[in-house]
């Protein structure tokens, strides 16, 4: 779901191209996770939206030199971020719930008592198409100012087939007008609304039998998710919907580990889901398994960093990599948990406190992310044919970037191209 630019212009004077790229077509993983290739004093030239070659200025043949300077004076340029996991399409706040949960209270049992999640869905199901609209393109131009230039997009906060369509066609809109890359997930198995209260089994069917097939053969979205957790959606009920979603063309994800292990890492090996999400108390016993399937494993610092009080385990990143298993970052954006949109503070999150180098961070938050939102082939990375979605920023080399933290060093984005202000 990409709208159409074109353009041609040669970005120049470059202070260092940091250009991550596949595996020949694959996410990086284990050693490869940690390499990076980063080309000092750097052009890019770019065709009909899309990048047609890099290097060093020195070597850039002469055929580019009709093509308009985009002189960025001695900047770094890299790929925008790619957020792999987003709830970005949403109504109102809960930052009391929030600071609540920092004292101590818990997030399964205020979702049990009919809050978290479903204090979003009330407010979700009263807005209008077109308030939800306007309200996710604000976000996703404030995530822009911080470089991130294409999104996974998730519904789950509307629960019956008509919000969770009017959520998606938010998404949809929004993104349209806007011009990025955008990949949607149906998570209608976000939680179970008040009408089928103690009857999740009941949910399940009526979500098999209308929503999932519709949002599937219209084409709504690309990609199905459930929240597997104690207490939520069981392995056996995730398994379920995933293979319906499945039936209709959708590609698996899921949100598991977060809190307790309940299988849910095996389930994504076996439906060979592209991405699983959260982690953080994943056995690592079904590693393996899930190494062997494909997907990615995509981290949300933003989330472990406000959520996980008391229980701070931040080693669990690297453990995935050193297991082998494809490494992404997102922001998991949402009114409970993550109200930051901003994919640099999550990397300054991974490099200074869960130990992930520079380039396993960059890594994780462009081509790999790219991989597990399913837009592999338009965007995420500096690779000729790409999207030329691209980000400046202000400093000279890669170090700078967790030196600075906290700091906003985008100045500006380019989507397929075009300077967008
Ligand atoms: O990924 N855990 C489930 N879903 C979101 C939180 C959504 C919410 O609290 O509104 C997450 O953290
Ligand atoms: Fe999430």
């Amino acid at each position: 779901m990409c709208s159409k630019y074109s353009h041609s212009k040669r970005i120049w004077n470059i202070s260092e191209l940091v250009a991550p790229c596949s595996d020949n077509g694959n996410p990086l993983r284990g050693d490869r996770q940690n390499e990076l290739l980063r080309i000092p004093h750097a052009y890019i030239a770019i065709q009909d939206g899309n990048i047609l070659d890099f290097g060093p200025m020195s070597a850039c043949p002469s055929e580019y030199e009709s093509f308009p300077i985009f002189d960025v004076h001695n900047s770094l340029v890299m790929p925008g971020f790619v957020d792999p996991h987003t709830h970005l399409v949403f109504e109102g706040e809960r930052a009391k719930e929030y600071v609540a949960r920092l004292q101590g209270e818990d997030y399964l049992s205020i979702l049990s008592a009919g809050g978290g999640i479903l204090e979003t869905v009330r407010a979700v199901r009263k807005a209008s198409l077109e308030d939800l609209t306007r309200n996710t393109e604000n976000r996703m131009r404030e995530c822009l100012q911080y470089g991130t230039t294409a999104f996974e997009i998730k519904s789950g906060y509307g629960l019956t087939l008509q919000d969770e369509v009017k959520m998606l066609q938010a998404a949809t809109v929004a993104s349209h007008n806007i011009g990025v890359c955008i990949s949607r997930t149906l998570l209608a198995a976000h939680a179970v609304p008040p009408e089928f209260e103690g009857n999740t089994d009941g949910y399940i069917r009526y979500m098999n039998q209308s929503i999932v097939p519709y949002v599937g053969e219209k084409k709504l979205a690309e990609n199905i998710d459930v929240f597997c957790e104690e207490g939520v959606f069981s392995a056996v009920q995730a398994e379920e919907i995933l293979k319906r979603g499945i039936q209709f063309g959708l590609r698996p994800k899921l949100h598991i580990d977060e809190f307790k292990s309940i299988g849910g890492l095996s389930l994504a090996a076996q439906v060979k889901a592209i991405s699983a999400d959260h982690m953080m108390v994943s056995n690592p016993l079904e590693f393996p398994a899930f190494c062997d399937a494909g997907g990615v494993a995509v981290v949300l610092p933003g989330t472990c960093f406000g959520l996980s009080h008391g229980r701070k385990d931040y080693n669990y990143a690297k453990r995935l990599i050193h297991a082998n298993i494809p490494v992404a970052i997102g922001t998991d954006l949402n009114p409970g948990t993550c109200m930051c949109g901003s994919m640099q503070m999550m990397i300054e999150i991974a490099i200074l406190q869960m130990g992930l180098t520079l380039s396993e961070a960059i890594n994780a938050a462009t081509v790999n992310a790219s991989f597990a939102s399913g837009l592999e082939f338009k965007t995420g990375a500096i690779e000729k044919g790409k999207r030329a979605d691209l980000q400046v920023l202000s400093i000279q080399s890669l170090e700078e970037f967790p030196y600075r933290f906290g700091l906003n060093k985008v100045t500006r984005v380019l989507l397929k191209g075009i300077d967008f202000a």
